[in-house]
């Protein structure tokens, strides 16, 4: 039988090339603390506690804090993940409500469902070409605030899962002249203050909390992360409990370990390190966009009306334009060339690069992609012109609300053919992970376009989260309330 301790095992055998996080790259070289059984301990004296630090933890997230620039700083060994279900419950009050971009990550909505949230939403701007979800726009937010006085907290995922970032300063004025918190999930964004080659923290812009996956872009163990908070207009006291809830009692020293070494090594050799990095990034970055039929997304796309601003340490590779989609290069990638990306779409591939990154990795990178496409000029597979159905209306969806998320949890379901349950009103997340971003929520109408986008997704090969059935696609729906 195969088992994951020794699939793990061997895997770290097998020469496949990381374009996917976490961010160390699998690379010994980039970390200064390599997990180990001699490093695992418990609260054992001299150690601190991280629930109630005073010591030796309490000056490790005092040192974080000092490089983000942040008024506090505490440690998550749950992720992002476990920091935003703590910002989001700490600013709201159970059966508030909260304003949140549609394109927030699930643990957003679970917050929301925890605490019994009316949730009110903000749409990305779609772009053109690509499809990707755009910024969020100050007046927006401006917008639905007069629209929704009784909101507590808003939400912004910036940079997203692609990098696209959105006006935080301008959102922050917004948000602060109603008085309320801005929380910003930087979860993507946790190398941003370290090079001007990418965009500008959310920290020093003017949100209150803000999240980094420390894991996601930098070298630190997979669960890492840091919530930040400015200013007072989160209470610090209820974060602290709210990150004890959503945090095990045992937190793993290998884990506050590696966020230790990590930001040491940030601190002490940070400008270097990303200097390398940049001109390895760099350089890949113009190879890449000499491409026949595969475009590099890029500084173009910038036009601060859909795309504030972009992540470029992020390589979506657009397929659309050439004779395969994206499942089929994300495949050949992986079968031919010993290359793992981050993550497909209908039409783009995606690659997460950090400054583990080695020369010998980007050329793996940039060599496939040259030969693939000289494979096809070979083969006469002459890329057709002719753009694949648009990914464009399927990124964000927008189903009529129902009834609010935690509700809808609570109710009988039953289960449906997917085909035949539009104007029902779903009991369940439906999503694509990665992202992670919810297509629908529990309490949302079916529509005929997340019908048409699910059935698009399957018969590329994606794999939507949340559906059941064994015999064919059925939907889990709410047994009342519907069409
Ligand atoms: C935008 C965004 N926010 C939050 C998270 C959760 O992060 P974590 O994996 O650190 O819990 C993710 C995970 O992919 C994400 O993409």
């Amino acid at each position: 039988m195969e088992t994951l301790y020794k699939k793990l095992e061997a895997y770290h055998a097998r020469d496949i090339y990381p374009f996917h996080m976490p961010g160390h790259k699998r690379n010994e070289g980039a970390v200064d603390l390599l997990p180990g059984l001699t490093r695992d301990i418990t609260e054992i004296e001299g150690f601190d506690d991280l629930h109630h630090p005073t010591g030796i933890l309490r000056g490790a997230q005092d040192t974080a804090a000092r490089l983000y620039g942040a008024d506090e700083t505490f440690y998550s060994v749950n992720g992002s993940t476990g920091a935003l279900l703590a910002a989001v419950c700490a600013c709201t009050t159970h059966g508030g409500s909260v304003l949140i971009a549609r394109n927030c990550h699930r643990c957003v909505y679970h917050a929301i469902s925890l605490m019994q949230l009316d949730s009110h939403y903000l749409y990305p701007r779609i772009t053109v070409p690509y499809g990707l979800n755009g910024s969020i726009q100050p007046e927006q937010v401006e917008r639905a605030l007069s629209v929704h006085p009784d909101v507590q907290a808003v939400v912004i995922t910036s940079p997203t899962y692609d990098g696209v970032v959105s006006p935080i300063k301008e959102i922050a004025t917004i948000v602060h002249r109603h008085k309320l918190p801005l929380i910003v999930d930087e979860a993507h964004g946790a190398h941003f203050p370290f090079h001007s080659y990418f965009p500008v923290s959310a920290l020093g812009q003017g949100a209150d909390l803000v999240i980094h996956s420390l894991h996601k872009t930098l070298p630190a163990l997979t669960q890492t992360a840091l919530l930040h908070v400015r200013g007072d207009l989160a209470d610090r006291e209820q974060i602290r409990r709210y990150m004890a809830m959503f945090q095990t009692s045992s937190p793993s020293y290998l884990l506050m370990g590696s966020i230790d070494a990590c930001i040491q090594k940030l601190s002490r050799s940070g400008s270097g390190l990303f200097g390398e990095y940049v001109d390895r990034l760099k350089r890949s970055r113009t190879r890449l966009s000499k491409l026949r039929f595969v475009r590099l997304v890029g500084e173009s796309l910038i036009d601060r009306e859909t795309v504030w601003d972009l992540d470029l340490s992020k390589l979506i590779l657009d397929v659309e334009g050439s004779c395969m989609d994206g499942p089929q290069v994300y495949q050949c990638l992986l079968k031919k060339y010993n290359i793992q990306m981050e993550m497909e779409t209908l039409t783009y591939v995606l690659g997460m690069t950090s400054i583990a990154d080695t020369e010998e990795g980007f050329e793996r990178l940039c060599w496939a992609l040259e030969d693939l496409e000289g494979s096809w000029v070979r083969r006469g597979q002459i890329p057709s012109k002719e753009r694949m159905a648009s990914s464009q209306d399927l990124s964000v969806l927008s189903g009529e609300k129902v009834l609010p998320i935690g509700r809808a949890m609570e109710q009988d379901r039953t289960r449906r053919p997917i085909l035949q349950s539009e104007g029902c009103v779903s009991g369940a997340f439906l999503y694509l992970y990665p992202p992670g971003i919810p297509l629908a929520a529990p309490g949302e109408k079916i529509t005929s376009r997340l019908i048409e986008a699910i059935t698009r997704f399957q018969d590329t090969g994606l794999t939507v989260q949340g559906l059941t059935g064994t015999s064919g696609p059925e939907i889990w729906i709410l047994c009342h309330g519907n069409s």
